[in-house]
């Protein structure tokens, strides 16, 4: 029996696989590389719905910019309440306040994540929402709705590129958990909210802001090795290291490294990162020999989105809002098979005492 279900086949998919030995991720038939930076997030979401959502590939830009609106009809009356809650904690109260009945189409999902991240972000510093503008790519829009500043291309470009990098990664924990909602037929915006409880711990998807906290703890790169050598003895884990499934570099690093290289890099930021980054494999490999610890996605997120002006507190929200999609369709595929996922436990307890 597999405790923790590791190496478990739990689901058939056609969205995304997974290659941890070759470092290699392919979505619909498409390496990552083929699509993150090249075809934009809207596009990435059609060829992902294919089969699945009817009118996902019908101008799809336009669909998301209908669905962003939508959601801020819903989202605008809860915003005085954002400001009692931490960003990731707003955007589940704003996703779970969408009506099931609502729901006919997934791009709403998408949508209404996108401007749940910005709302949300800007709601936790005592901020007004930004009304989104549904003529925008939805990484420009997002992106503008957060910063409430106008957005360049290349920044927009940017953040296309790191929603596509995240939009579905194989069967892990937040999808999985989608899958169970879905597989009750609770619905999509259930599966969803599911999904983004999940991805919001720090093993999973709350590891950027953290990765940026180590960043700024290190200090001058001369601590670099002292630093984490300490924390290492300390038991801790290095944020932004390790994967469950990738035993080689996990291949959403380096296209989030190119992309971050593509921004201004102020303050050497990059420069500093590639150093730590360095160093960490050297003290992993040096105090976990054979583990193949290795510099996973999470890492140049935190660079990415802070080189876009994006707080800290900003990045597992973002991560959600790109992951929405992959969530969304892996619910679809789950509740088509109509079987609910209910596997079994190993009881360990006491027993009730026999009579005599
Ligand atoms: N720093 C220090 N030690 C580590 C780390 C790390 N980042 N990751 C794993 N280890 C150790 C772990 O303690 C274990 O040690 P031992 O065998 O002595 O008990 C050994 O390495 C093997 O761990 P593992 O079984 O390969 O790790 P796992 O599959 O249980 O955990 C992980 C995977 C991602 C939760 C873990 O690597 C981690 O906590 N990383 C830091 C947090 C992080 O960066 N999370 C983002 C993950 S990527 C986003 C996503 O796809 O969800």
């Amino acid at each position: 029996m597999t405790i923790g279900l590791d190496d478990v086949v739990a689901a058939e998919t056609v969205l995304s696989h997974v290659d941890g030995e070759a470092g290699r991720l392919i979505i619909r038939g498409y390496d990552l590389e083929e699509l993150a930076g090249r075809v934009p997030f809207e596009d990435v979401v059609a060829i992902l719905w294919e089969g699945l959502v009817p009118h996902g590939a019908a101008d799809p830009r336009a669909l998301l910019g209908r669905a962003r609106e939508r959601a801020y009809g819903y989202f605008a009356p809860l915003a005085p309440q954002l400001s009692a809650l931490t960003p990731v904690e707003g955007m589940r109260l704003l996703l779970a306040s969408l009506p099931d009945a609502d729901e006919d189409h997934p791009a709403l999902a998408v949508g209404a994540a996108g401007v749940a991240a910005a709302m949300a972000v800007r709601g936790a510093r005592g901020l007004a929402p930004v009304a989104p503008d549904a003529s925008l790519s939805h990484a420009a829009d997002t992106l503008r709705m957060m910063r409430d500043a106008p957005v360049g291309e290349s920044e927009a470009k940017a953040l296309d590129t790191y929603l596509v990098t995240v939009i579905d990664h194989g069967l892990n924990a937040s999808t999985f958990t989608a899958r169970v909602v879905a597989s009750t037929q609770a619905g999509i915006l259930s599966s969803v909210v599911a999904g983004l409880c999940a991805l919001k711990g720090p093993l999973h998807g709350g590891a950027p802001g953290p990765v940026l906290d180590m960043l700024d703890a290190i200090g001058p790169i001369g601590n670099a090795e002292a630093w984490l050598d300490d924390a290492m003895a300390r038991g801790e884990r290095l944020m932004g290291f390790g994967h469950r499934i990738y035993r080689v570099r996990d291949p959403r690093a380096d296209v989030l490294k190119a992309a971050a290289g593509r921004l201004r890099d102020k303050d050497n930021r990059i420069a500093f990162a590639e150093a730590v980054e360095a160093t960490a494999l050297k003290v992993l490999e040096r105090r976990k020999p054979g583990r193949r610890l290795e510099t996973n996605v999470e890492f140049y997120t935190a660079i990415l989105l802070d080189a876009l002006g994006i707080p800290r507190e900003g990045f597992t929200p973002l991560f959600a809002a790109g992951r929405t999609a992959g969530w969304v369709a892996h619910a679809i595929e789950q509740t088509r098979l109509g079987r609910i996922i209910r596997p079994k436990s190993r009881y360990v307890g006491a027993w009730p005492a026999q009579a005599a």
